[in-house]
């Protein structure tokens, strides 16, 4: 599903979001606490857009590298590494398998991704697994809101817009009705912060953004 969504991914999240997910995207980096010369994994990259903002953080003395299972979001990611001279690592990896070694990165993000994972708690213990003691976890989603009037326009906006619009820009109806389905069955925040607890990290905090409809959560090592 994801392969066959790539080439027209971007535009779909700029058209969806009216392009705030640059902005999102930003404030996550912030809660990486991420200095300059750092080392920075970013899990489920897609077409790589988090992982060129840490990038932006950590800086040519910096190290990132994306993972992604699917072969189709790496070669977008790539394509933009070139043209965008930001030299990020894309390779193929599972977010519930990683293959790095114990306390490899001084951070590692997630943006839209884990919503996607079945095993939520496995994806957080290997994320954690990976970070240095001290470093962080941070979490960029999407969720449900609970209150009115962003819930009415979370079922207006994801139930039928995002549908149709994934059909014209994407020709992929079924994977913008996959979409809000996916944000239906996650756990709301409070609870995946305790998910994140649960898998090892500590300090575990969320922030809503967007009324509601985004969520941010960082934890630490
Ligand atoms: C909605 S996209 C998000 C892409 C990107 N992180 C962003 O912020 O736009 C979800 C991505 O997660 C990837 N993905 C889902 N499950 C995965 C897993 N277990 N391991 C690695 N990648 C996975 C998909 O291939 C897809 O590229």
């Amino acid at each position: 599903m994801f392969g066959s969504i790539a080439r027209r991914y971007d535009l779909m999240n700029t058209a969806m979001t009216a392009g705030r997910h640059h902005h999102w995207r930003r404030l996550a980096v912030a809660r990486t606490g991420l200095q300059t010369g750092g080392r920075a994994l970013d899990v489920c990259c897609g077409t790589g857009d988090l992982a060129f903002a840490l990038y932006d953080a950590v800086g040519p003395a910096g190290e990132v590298t994306g993972i992604d299972f699917s072969q189709r979001m790496l070669e977008v990611a790539n394509r933009k590494a070139r043209t965008r001279d930001r030299p990020v690592n894309f390779r193929w990896g599972d977010a519930t398998a990683l293959e790095f070694e114990d306390d490899r990165f001084d951070a590692v993000t997630v943006g839209f991704g884990v919503r996607n994972i079945k095993d939520i708690g496995k994806a957080f213990s290997e994320m954690a697994r990976v970070v240095r003691p001290g470093g962080r976890v941070v979490c960029l989603e999407i969720t449900r809101p609970a209150r009115q009037p962003f819930k009415g326009f979370f079922g207006i906006w994801f139930d039928r817009a995002i549908p149709v619009a994934g059909s014209i820009i994407s020709r992929n109806r079924s994977a913008y009705s996959y979409l809000p389905s996916s944000v239906r069955r996650f756990p709301p925040a409070p609870e995946l912060a305790a998910i994140m607890t649960d898998a090892g990290l500590g300090d575990v905090s969320f922030r809503l953004l967007a009324g509601s409809i985004i969520a941010l959560h960082w934890g630490k090592v």
